[in-house]
C-alpha cells in the first residue's frame, strides 16, 4: 500500500486531518458572504483548509487566487485572471465577459497555449491597472448575482509589500458592498496581516472576521493516523502516535512528515521514533544553519536564551550572563528582531515555534 502521508503542498483526503471546527466556521462565513482573514504560521494548513472547504460548500462557486511570489499590481491581475478562469466551466459566457471587460481597459489578454490559462501582460500603466482591477471585481460581482461566490486570496501579505496604501485602497473600494461574495484573505506573516486589518488608518481595517488557525489536537491526530494504518491492514498503538505528536509539538507538517518516514518501518518502537527524529533533523541542517547564519549575534543570543530558559525569567541577571547579554534592552531589541524573522512567538511566554529547529539548536548547544 502506498504511503498515505503527505508533507509538502496542499493535502486533501485521506491525508487531511480534522479541522472540523474551522471548516464549520469558514462555511458559515462563506454562506453569509462574510469576509474572513485566515492566518497562521507557514505550513499549518491554511491552503489545504481553504480548498477542503471549497470542495464541501454547495451552491456556491469558488475562486482560489494564489498571490505567492507576486510583487506588483500587474502580477496581481495575472494571478486574479488565472484564479477566475476556474469559473469558466460553470458559465461559458464568463469568458466573453471577461475578455470584453479586459479589452475595454486595454489590457493585453491571451490564453497560455500550454495550460489554457489566461495570462495578462503585466506591463501596464498604473491608472490602467487600477481600472483593470476595478473591472475584474465588477465581473466577480456580476457573476455573484447569479450564484454566490467565495474568493480566496492566498498569501495575501504579499499585497502589503506592493508599495502602499493606494493599492490597498483600490482593493477595498473594489470589494466593499459585494453582498453575495465572501472574500477570504489568507497568509502567514501574521504581524503584517494583522496590522493591515487592525490599524484604523489602513484600508482593510475591520474588513474581515479573524480566523486564526492553530495546531491540530492530539486526539484528532490519533484517530486519523490509526485509521490510515487500519485501512492498510496495519496497526499502530495509541501511545506511539501520541509520542510522535508530542515530539512534533502538534505541528501539522512535521506530524505528517514524521508519519511519512515511519510508514516504511516495519517494526514500531519508541527507539525507532528517536531514529526517525534524528534523520529529520539531519535533513534540515543546511536550512537551519542558513537561518542561524542570517541572524545577528544578539539575535542568536536571544534564541539561546529562550531555548535555555523555556521562555521563563528571560531577564534574570544570571540568564543574561549565561548568554552574553549586558542589558535587558539589548534582549528586548534582539527578541523583536527574531520575532520579525518569524522564528519566535510571544503569547504568555516567548517560544521558538519550529519544534525541530529548537531541537537542532539545543542539540548543537549553540
Ligand atoms: N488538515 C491537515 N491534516 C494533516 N496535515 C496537514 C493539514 N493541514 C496541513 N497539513 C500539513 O501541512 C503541510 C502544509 O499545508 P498547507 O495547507 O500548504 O499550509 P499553509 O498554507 O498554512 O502553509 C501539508 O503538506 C501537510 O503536510
Ligand atoms: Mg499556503
Amino acid at each position: 500500500m502506498h504511503n498515505p502521508f503527505r508533507f509538502s503542498g496542499i493535502v486533501s483526503e485521506p491525508a487531511f486531518c480534522d479541522r472540523v471546527r474551522e471548516r464549520r466556521e469558514m462555511k458559515q462565513y462563506i454562506e453569509n458572504a462574510q469576509n474572513v482573514l485566515l492566518y497562521s504560521h507557514r505550513r499549518y494548513g491554511k491552503s489545504s483548509l481553504i480548498l477542503k472547504v471549497f470542495r464541501e460548500v454547495r451552491n456556491i462557486s469558488t475562486v482560489y487566487i494564489d498571490l505567492y511570489g507576486t510583487t506588483h499590481a500587474g502580477d496581481f491581475i495575472a494571478a486574479f485572471l488565472k484564479g477566475i478562469s476556474s469559473l469558466e466551466s460553470q458559465m461559458s459566457r464568463l469568458v466573453k465577459v471577461l475578455r470584453e471587460g479586459i479589452r475595454s481597459v486595454g489590457l493585453n489578454f491571451s490564453v497560455d497555449p500550454v495550460t489554457g490559462m489566461p495570462t495578462a501582460s503585466p506591463v501596464i500603466s498604473r491608472p490602467v491597472q487600477q481600472k483593470t482591477i476595478e473591472e475584474l471585481f465588477a465581473i466577480v460581482e456580476k457573476f455573484s448575482r447569479r450564484k454566490k461566490l467565495a474568493v480566496a486570496f492566498d498569501e495575501f501579505q504579499e499585497v502589503a509589500a506592493y508599495g502602499g496604501d493606494a493599492f490597498e485602497k483600490t482593493l477595498r473600494k473594489a470589494i466593499q458592498n459585494h453582498d453575495r461574495v465572501a472574500y477570504i484573505f489568507a497568509g502567514s506573516q501574521m504581524q503584517l496581516l494583522t496590522e493591515m486589518f487592525n490599524d484604523r488608518k489602513r484600508a482593510f481595517y475591520m474588513l474581515a472576521a479573524h480566523l486564526p488557525l492553530g495546531k491540530i489536537d492530539t486526539a484528532a491526530y490519533v484517530r486519523w493516523v490509526r485509521r490510515l494504518y487500519r485501512r492498510a491492514g496495519r496497526s499502530i498503538e495509541r501511545p506511539l502516535v501520541e509520542e510522535v505528536v508530542a515530539m512534533c509539538e502538534n505541528h501539522p507538517m512535521y506530524v505528517q512528515e514524521f508519519f511519512f518516514n515511519l510508514w516504511n518501518e516495519t517494526t514500531l518502537s519508541f527507539e525507532q521514533l528517536d531514529r526517525v527524529q534524528e534523520r529529520m533533523i539531519e535533513k534540515r541542517v543546511p536550512e537551519y544553519a542558513y537561518l542561524w547564519d542570517s541572524l545577528t549575534l544578539n539575535q542568536k543570543r536571544a534564541l539561546k536564551l529562550v531555548a535555555l530558559t523555556d521562555g521563563k525569567n528571560l531577564f534574570a541577571a544570571d540568564n543574561l550572563d549565561r548568554t552574553g547579554f549586558r542589558t535587558a534592552s539589548q534582549v528586548t531589541a534582539a527578541l523583536a528582531g527574531v520575532k520579525k524573522a518569524g522564528i519566535l512567538d510571544k503569547n504568555k511566554t516567548w517560544k521558538i515555534h519550529d519544534p525541530f529547529f529548537k531541537k537542532w539548536l539545543m542539540a548543537a548547544q549553540r
